[in-house]
């Protein structure tokens, strides 16, 4: 893959590339809309990633082609502006947008972008983008940038440059996931662990169920998620909890009657979420997929009822998946509203589950799903490239 865009970038620019970087969309298994409830998240890579070749340049320009988009981008450093109509060239501004609010010295770029992450499914390509933009060029100009840093950097840069107020856990996991290992993360204090992922041992893989509704125009809805949580934990400050990590379920329902009816499922799904995760995490220890499919199932209920954050067509996944045997666990992944969802299924049934699905969505009239095995993949890399590599 990365060796046939390397005569493409020769030709477009005349020169070739210095480096390739990657960065990898994600699933989360477990742990929805707690990373900005600074609860517990446990997110893992996926196969599917993002590429981007780069060469400096001796000006202060910077270009990028998009193969995905077949579109280019150009812009000067020091006059970086917010694109009103091309939506993905904003997540590279932005990058260099937080470069340069951090002091660093940098030079123009020529870059080209491709990936495989399907878009606008709530498979973090945005992410995937920045960071493997971010990862290049701290290697091509051998920024002093920390992991962490750059994880909190690539958020920083879609919260205040594009706009979007995500929590913490896309750009972590897209820097620090590793083959066959989902990650435990406490976005309070950023303390992780990673924990293997033995899904052979039980005959199961990981498939992804795309909707197919586009969960773009939902980011208001994100934000009055984020509003509502935390007005609720303002609430349950007033009665003496200080996070929600810390906040049991017993201490919220002495509460019910003196909450908002919303408010109370809000804070119900955060804190319920936050043990879930801490229960996936020992049925990970232990191998025990049964635990960690029935929490998966759990979650997806949460969502649906507490959080409110499904629809009719991801709904659909954990109805089939709730009666179909050799499914021990489904549910939305990512924000929700749309894009995609999970299910951890035997092998073996794999095809007849993928079949039921198509034929109840069928039958509902829905958007045809799509629905398909994934690995888990390797965190961001950038490599210089080798002379023989650009011959
Ligand atoms: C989106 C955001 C994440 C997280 C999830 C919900 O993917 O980018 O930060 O909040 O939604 O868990």
């Amino acid at each position: 893959m990365k060796q046939s865009f390397i005569p493409a970038f020769l030709k477009l620019y005349g020169l070739p590339p210095q480096l390739l970087s990657s960065a990898p969309g994600r699933i989360n298994i477990i742990g929805e809309h707690t990373d900005y409830n600074l609860g517990y998240v446990l997110p893992a890579a996926l196969n599917l990633q993002n590429y981007c070749l780069l060469s400096q340049r001796p000006d202060e320009k910077v270009c990028f082609w998009a193969e995905n988009f077949k579109e280019n981008d150009e812009f000067l450093l020091g006059k970086i502006s917010f694109s009103e109509d091309k939506k993905w060239v904003n997540y590279i501004r932005g990058i260099f947008w937080v470069l340069e609010q951090e002091g660093f010295d940098l030079q123009g770029i020529n870059g080209f972008l491709w990936g495989d992450i399907p878009l606008e499914a709530g498979l973090s390509s945005s992410a995937a983008l920045e960071v493997s933009v971010l990862n290049g060029l701290r290697a091509l100009f051998r920024l002093d940038l920390e992991p962490i840093r750059r994880v909190k950097l690539a958020r920083r840069a879609e919260n205040e440059f594009v706009g979007v107020q995500c929590g913490i856990m896309d750009q972590f996991i897209s820097v620090f996931g590793e083959k066959n290992k989902a990650l435990f993360l406490d976005c309070e204090t950023l303390e992780s662990k990673l924990l293997p992922l033995r899904l052979e041992k039980e005959g199961l893989r990981i498939c992804v169920y795309e909707s197919g509704i586009k969960r773009e125009l939902a980011s208001s809805e994100y934000n009055k998620r984020r509003d509502d949580s935390s007005r609720a934990l303002d609430q349950l400050k007033k009665f003496g909890a200080s996070d929600y990590k810390g906040t049991t379920l017993s201490f919220l329902e002495n509460r019910r009657k003196e909450m908002e009816g919303v408010l109370f499922r809000r804070a119900r799904h955060v804190i319920t979420e936050n043990q879930r995760v801490r229960e996936a995490v020992q049925a990970l220890e232990k191998d025990d997929f049964r635990l960690l499919g029935e929490l998966i199932f759990g979650s997806h209920q949460s969502l649906r009822d507490d959080y409110e954050v499904s629809c009719p067509e991801l709904d659909l996944l954990y109805e089939v998946a709730r009666e179909f045997p050799g499914c021990y666990g489904a549910r939305l992944t990512g924000a929700g509203f749309g894009g995609s969802g999970i299910a951890l299924v035997r092998k073996e049934r794999i095809p007849a589950f993928r079949a039921k699905l198509l034929k109840e969505a069928a039958r509902r009239k829905f958007v045809r799903p799509e629905f398909y095995e994934v690995e888990v993949g390797e965190g961001a890399r950038a490599n210089f490239l080798a002379e023989e590599d650009n011959r």
